[in-house]
């Protein structure tokens, strides 16, 4: 098995360009070689200029927090992937639960966005997850395999085999309750095995699986040292230079 770690940062509706700049010069000479760990930080649009100027020549990857599945057209204040390529952006996080929540955004919304990323040559950072009330009645599998299949619907082995899902389960987002990391792993286990019937052994052996809640430098190493759990997407804390280094840095 040779799947590359991934640690990505998502920090939602925070920063500014100039914040962005300062945070990647101090970070930009501490990250670790991309080959053990990929360094990645998911910003908002208007930042991702400045954050792909400030971290060219570095091993800091960059991913945009959301896209349209159109290039162009009438669709007043959305962002196009083909522009995210061109600017040089490498992924994009998609079905986060909050544009679940707060912007009604559905499965199949979720699968043409995955399309579209696909399309224009960037990889897609597909989050699922369940709702406090859907573990409480023990569903949370059911939930998650349901959302799995629905937003891969149509796309092929080879994409799959590149794809990175994020099992972010909503109880644990910003509420400093982190899944346990037998929880987290009981997840992604479920979800490789969900590709794997979906697809093969072999794409559910590449596709990288993320876990994200409430991880921070504290239990990072924990997480990682389970064997389908290949990242972390991190919100809170990847906001600090110092914890965001002590995250990519784990090993
Ligand atoms: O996408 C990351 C996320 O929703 C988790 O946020 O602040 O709990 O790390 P946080």
């Amino acid at each position: 098995m040779s799947r590359t770690p991934i640690i990505a940062g998502n920090w939602k509706l925070n920063m500014n360009p100039k914040e962005t700049v300062e945070f990647v010069n101090a970070v930009k000479d501490q990250l670790p070689d991309p080959s053990k760990v990929e360094s990645v930080i998911c910003a908002p649009a208007v930042d991702l200029d400045a954050l792909l100027k400030a971290a060219e020549g570095s091993n800091l990857h960059v991913g945009a927090e959301n896209c349209y599945w159109e290039n162009s057209g009438a669709f007043t204040g959305e962002t196009s992937p083909a522009v995210l390529k061109e600017m040089g952006v490498q992924y994009v996080i998609i079905g986060h639960s909050e544009r679940r929540d707060y912007f009604h955004e559905t499965d199949e919304d979720i699968n043409k966005k995955a399309k579209a990323i696909f399309a224009n040559g960037l990889t897609p950072i597909l989050c699922c997850g369940e709702s406090l009330e859907i573990r409480e009645a023990g569903k949370e599998k059911e939930w998650v395999v349901s959302q799995i299949k629905a937003d891969l619907e149509g796309l092929t082995s080879e994409q799959v085999s590149k794809l990175v899902i994020a099992y972010e389960p909503i109880w644990a987002i910003g509420t400093g309750k982190t899944a346990s990391s037998d929880q987290a792993e009981e997840m992604c286990k479920t979800i490789r095995e969900t590709v794997k019937d979906l697809y093969n052994e072999e794409t559910a052996e590449n596709v990288r699986i993320q876990y994200g809640g409430s991880v921070k430098p504290a239990n990072i190493k924990e997480l990682m040292a389970k064997p389908n759990i290949d990242g972390g997407l991190v919100g809170g804390a990847s906001l600090v230079p110092d914890s965001y280094l002590a995250l990519v840095n784990y090993q």
